[in-house]
């Protein structure tokens, strides 16, 4: 193959959004389209319609595994799902949930197990739930080289502490207090964080303070990016939709349809089609 059409080739490949991508494109006041994923296939579609970040979120725990929350989920499942993911992905940047328990306890466990999601997986990027209370850690992963996605507002792994889904940061001294954790996961070297289910005027505060972006689920719309759960933004989640999140698509009716065909075709011998017989 000749030079020419080799760079004919490289100038058609999408360019590969990595972490540092996210700051410049909220200095450029572009939006940021995140959404999960949790194979290859869907990454793949997500891929193709130009999403710039997919989340292997540990979401993965209720809307994929039938859990009632996030807990159970473990790092193995994380890899698993996060390696899926990654082989479906050319363009967008993908960051992997560590689950509860995997970067609680020390940074020194921290790293040995984002380390996990980066080299075995493939993820560019991890993502941990929290503010001060992991700013160490955070900055103890950046500095061996692991790039860090923050996550404040309702925190799923703390359901019980924070006694269900429900949103956060409603007074002002809790307010007050997720922009004290905003700057010190900005300081400890986060490039972006997650904001989930806090008043749209705290999201939109946050975001103006901070130079590292931010992505919303619940924030309203004044935040950098926006994330959604793929299954919410399908239709396939059903009843258990949160409000905030809009449905794109109404898939879930599709596929029970879809289905309820197939099976009343195979029920009264409508499928497979009998051949005709050349006479
Ligand atoms: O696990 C997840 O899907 C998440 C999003 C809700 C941000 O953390």
């Amino acid at each position: 193959m000749n030079e020419s059409k080799l760079n004919e080739i490289k100038a058609s490949e999408p360019k590969k959004i990595w972490p540092h991508h996210l700051k410049d494109m909220k200095q450029r006041g572009e939006k940021i389209a995140m959404l999960t994923a949790y194979d290859a296939l869907m990454a793949r579609m997500f891929d193709q319609a130009g999403i710039d970040v997919i989340l292997v979120g540990d979401s993965l725990g209720m809307v994929l595994l039938g859990y009632s929350t996030t807990l159970p989920v473990t790092l193995d499942e994380m890899v698993h799902h996060t390696k899926a993911v990654v082989r479906g992905t050319r363009r967008a940047l993908v960051v992997a949930d560590m689950p509860f328990l995997t970067y609680q306890v020390s940074a020194e466990e921290a790293v040995r197990n984002a380390g996990r999601l980066i080299q075995e997986g493939g993820a560019n990027s991890v993502k941990l739930e929290g503010g001060r209370n992991i700013a160490e850690t955070v900055a103890r992963l950046v500095e061996v080289g692991i790039p860090v996605m923050g996550h404040l507002g309702l925190n799923p792994q703390s359901v019980n502490q924070l006694g269900g889904f429900r949103q956060q940061a409603k007074t002002r001294e809790d307010a007050r207090r997720l922009i004290e954790d905003a700057h010190a996961l900005e300081s400890a070297g986060a490039y972006s964080i997650v904001l989930e289910s806090i008043p749209e005027d705290l999201a939109r505060d946050v975001t103006a303070e901070l130079s590292i972006s931010t992505i919303g689920i619940g924030a309203g719309p004044h935040c950098d990016g926006q994330v959604l759960v793929c299954y919410d933004a399908l239709g396939m989640t059903g009843d258990g939709t949160p409000s905030f999140a809009k449905r794109y698509a109404q898939l879930g009716a599709e596929i029970v349809a879809a289905a309820k065909h197939y099976s009343e075709e195979v029920k009264e011998g409508g499928f497979p089609a009998h051949k005709r017989v050349a006479s």
